[in-house]
């Protein structure tokens, strides 16, 4: 099959490169793709999503996959859809439960789907009120857009709120993003992410997986993309499974289909757990970053299958398996990360010679660079990941952190407790 990625990350790298180890006949483009994409397959230049549609027609690609946001909230599988191209992923109506928190909360509440309590205002007066109303802290502030994961403020007194709540709607903190503004309750428990790929009418839902935000060891540091998942959680049981597919999943795709922008691509369901009960935080419309990376060596079916009859609503023809196994990832990114770039920095990678890593242990490359001298690079953000494969987590992990040992740039920056909520410390 001809199948085209959208995406430069290691996201996108581990969906292609999990295709392809199923089956070396597909052919693999990507769209820009990253200094390590072209190993297995072809980068096209950067180009506008109407030249990407004409160059995928002319080109006869089958299916197209679409990693990050941006695009799915630009529209670009609208584009796609009308010339006719199979695209895996949500319209740009569809999107909005990304793009736009405002227009999550009042879908959830529309459809009675667990969520904190909440108000969605613009007006300073409004969100004073609600927040003197609230009887416990902390209280979260959030801005409306997309603000690269910053926009959400836990406060931890009233006065902390109102004064975020000030900044952001007058557009000092996140310009336009921030003009309107959620103010919920804070829910204390643990979270979770779970993946539903989903055709419209029907879903798949993936084991759940847990992601590690914080730069730094004991959740410490600064908010990142995310330092490190793994796949599946044993905090995530059969009853809750069910309670997310009956309670959330469910009335989602049945509320976006009444709303006219029936749901095609992954839902993304951040969920809050509190007393094994699930509420959702957040929905993003594509997959997690690294949580995919974790989850597509699980897939014992065919990926591109799952994506191609989701793309084509056909997901109640096939039945998806999934691996026995656990898979951890741990992210390398580089000296600066989240901060600022950093400088290049040539990658060592030494020569795999353990059979037992060498059988159950990849690499996702994200921020590289293929430099003149042939070399690679990390050239900024996440670098990369180290995943690791096996019977149990702690396998799995000390798989992980065994190949991240034979990974050498300047500047490195990883954790060392990647599942601990799963193993303890
Ligand atoms: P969001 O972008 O809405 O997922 O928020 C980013 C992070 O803020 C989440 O991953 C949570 O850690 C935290 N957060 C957001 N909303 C709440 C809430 N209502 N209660 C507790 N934590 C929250
Ligand atoms: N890992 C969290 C995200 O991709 O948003």
């Amino acid at each position: 099959m001809k199948i085209l990625i959208v995406g430069s990350g290691a996201r996108e790298y581990s969906i292609g490169y999990g295709i392809k180890k199923q089956d070396k006949n597909d052919e693999i483009f990507y769209m820009p793709g990253n200094g390590a994409t072209d190993e297995f397959a072809t980068n096209l230049e950067k180009m506008s999503y109407e030249d990407l549609a004409k160059w995928a027609k002319e080109n006869s690609i089958e299916l197209t996959i679409v990693g990050p946001e941006d695009p799915l909230v630009d529209g670009i599988v609208d584009v796609f859809k009308k010339e006719n191209l199979t695209i895996f992923g949500p319209s740009k109506d569809a999107a909005r439960l990304e793009g736009s928190k405002v227009y999550m909360k009042n879908f959830l509440q529309k459809y009675n789907i667990p969520t904190a309590r909440y108000i969605e205002t613009s007006s300073l007066e409004d969100a004073y009120k609600f927040i003197d109303g609230m009887d416990k802290l902390p209280i979260v502030v959030k801005a409306d857009g997309l603000c690269a994961g910053k926009g959400v403020i836990i406060a931890q007194s009233k006065d902390e709120a109102k004064k975020t709540a000030g900044e952001m709607l007058s557009g000092k903190a996140f310009g336009d993003a921030g003009k309107k503004i959620i103010v919920e309750e804070f829910l204390d428990g643990y979270e979770l992410s779970m993946f539903a790929i989903c055709d419209g009418d029907d879903f798949i839902l993936l084991p759940a997986a847990q992601d590690h935000k914080r730069l730094k060891d004991n959740d410490e540091g600064p908010n990142t993309g995310g330092m490190g998942a793994y796949a599946p959680t044993p905090l995530a049981n059969d009853e809750l499974y069910e309670k997310v597919k009956e309670r959330i999943i469910k009335p989602t795709l049945d509320g976006m289909k009444k709303e006219g922008a029936a749901f095609e691509g992954v839902l993304f369901i951040g969920l809050m757990i509190v007393e094994n009960e699930p509420y959702v935080l957040e929905y993003n419309v594509r997959f997690g970053d690294p949580e995919c990376e974790v989850l597509m060596p699980l897939m014992k079916s065919s990926i591109k299958d799952m994506f191609y009859k989701a793309a084509t609503n056909k997901l109640n023809e096939i039945k998806v398996e999934f691996s026995e196994k656990y898979a951890v990832g741990v992210v390398m990114a580089s000296k600066n990360y989240p901060y600022s770039s950093s400088e290049p920095a040539e990658i060592i990678l030494d020569e795999v010679v353990h059979d037992e890593i060498a059988k159950n242990t990849h690499i996702s490359f994200a921020g590289v660079t293929r430099m003149d001298d042939g070399k690679l690079y990390a050239t900024g953000g996440r670098v990369l990941i180290c995943i690791g494969l096996g019977d149990s987590i702690k396998e799995a992990r000390d798989l992980a952190y065994l190949r991240c040992g034979q990974v050498h740039f300047a500047g490195k920056q990883l954790r060392t407790d990647i599942a601990y909520q799963a193993l303890g410390k």
